[in-house]
């Protein structure tokens, strides 16, 4: 081989693997396709990541929150184009904790993402929250709904109402409304969020002086709750509160009727899917829950967002898409008042500053740890659908 060949041969080979190392330590996916960075055009691109469960017993969480996040994503780049791009990387986690700790590491380590919204569940969140918070990620659930979310570290946000707010304020006006003074209390053992739920429902009932007849327990994935059931039914509550996903809060809520229990039941978020009143059919009628969202609500922001959503997807916004709809634009608030796409600890900071952010779920603003200040409305299903209870 000629001299000058080798030479031109070494620095081809120099400049491929400069280009490799570039790529490497920017962390590119295949995903996407562009970094967190600015354009030559001077456009910011901002690469998100989102956990969420889309396959599986709790699918129809996941699709909502998807669903939210891109029509919320559509709009935002159009309204900043020349300014800022959002990209989303979405990962699912199929609800299981290790799938969403793997979708987290990918984001964080191979797509570099600027931050991460989700997973879905609370059990996910407390596994994947610590990873990104030591990464200093900022990371915000949309869903978690459980104690303890944005205690897990400064980067872990959430604008999901936890259930230490909603379900008190539904279990209030059902007592109110129903004369309510004895209930038995249903809930899953071994998730977070319905534990979480339960503890809470626990402590509402003795708050407002009512008396717990019987406290039954299943485990996820249980399809026969007879025996529990049974339990209840010998115990005659004027109500039952239960702790479920919406799979099996169909299920227990459709066999309850089935035995001539046909008591109110006051619920947790799980059941703030409208896959709840799909499963149930008619059983669903009298099931108190507490939201931030109310689609049917009078103001122009909901009206325009409910309207668009049902054209885009042809059915209507549930509360898991309205939440994950607001939160890409609170983020994508925090990151214009951040001015940066690639700072994360300053995205992290202005994340904690948003207040007053008027969203089609309400005012919202984080309190002192990250956690939401907002206003729950209880809704009851009637005649399959949840309307406002007054
Ligand atoms: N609210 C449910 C949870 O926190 C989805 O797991």
């Amino acid at each position: 081989m000629k001299k000058w060949m080798k030479v031109v041969g070494l620095i081809v080979s120099v400049m491929l693997l400069l280009s490799v190392v570039a790529c490497g330590s920017q962390g590119t996916s295949g995903e996407g396709g562009e970094q967190s960075g600015e354009t030559e055009s001077g456009e910011k691109v901002a690469k998100i990541g989102v956990i969420s469960y889309l396959t599986g017993d709790g699918a129809a969480y996941g699709e909502a929150i998807t669903s939210g996040f891109e029509m919320a994503r559509d709009e935002l780049n159009e309204k900043h184009k020349g300014e800022l791009k959002i990209e989303l990387v979405i990962e699912d986690s199929a609800g299981k904790r290790d799938q969403a700790l793997n979708a987290a590491q990918k984001l964080i380590n191979s797509d570099n993402v600027l931050a991460i919204l989700g997973p879905t569940l609370s059990s996910e969140m407390f596994v994947v929250g610590p990873e990104a918070n030591a990464a200093g990620v900022p990371i915000m659930g949309t869903s978690n709904t459980a104690k303890g979310i944005p205690e897990i570290g400064d980067y872990v946000f959430r604008n999901s109402i936890p259930e230490s707010l909603a379900i008190p304020a539904a279990l209030k006006k059902a007592v109110d409304e129903f004369g309510i003074q004895k209930v038995a209390i249903i809930y899953g053992s071994d998730d977070d969020f319905t534990v979480s739920g339960y503890e809470v429902m626990k402590k509402a009932a003795e708050d407002l002086g009512l008396e717990i007849l019987t406290t039954e327990e299943y485990a996820t994935g249980d399809t026969d709750f007879s025996a529990q059931l049974t339990n209840i039914q010998a115990a005659e509550p004027d109500a039952i509160l239960a702790s479920s996903l919406y799979k099996e809060g169909g299920l227990i809520v459709d066999q309850a009727r089935k035995m001539g229990l046909d008591v109110p039941f006051v619920g947790g978020n799980g059941f703030n899917s409208p896959q709840f009143i799909n499963q149930a059919g008619e059983a669903a009628n009298n099931l108190v829950v507490a939201s931030p969202w109310f689609p049917e609500r009078d103001d122009a922001q909901v009206k325009e967002f409910v309207a668009k959503f049902e054209e885009k997807y042809g059915k209507q916004p549930d509360q898991f898409a309205a939440q994950a709809y607001d939160a890409l634009y609170i983020m994508a608030q925090a990151i214009l008042d951040a001015g940066t796409v690639t700072d994360r600890d300053a995205v992290r900071d202005a994340l904690a500053n948003i207040k007053d952010f008027d969203g089609v779920t309400g005012d919202f603003s984080f309190d002192e740890i990250g956690d939401p200040v907002m206003e729950p409305v209880v809704l009851i299903v009637k005649d399959g659908k949840f309307v406002e209870f007054k």
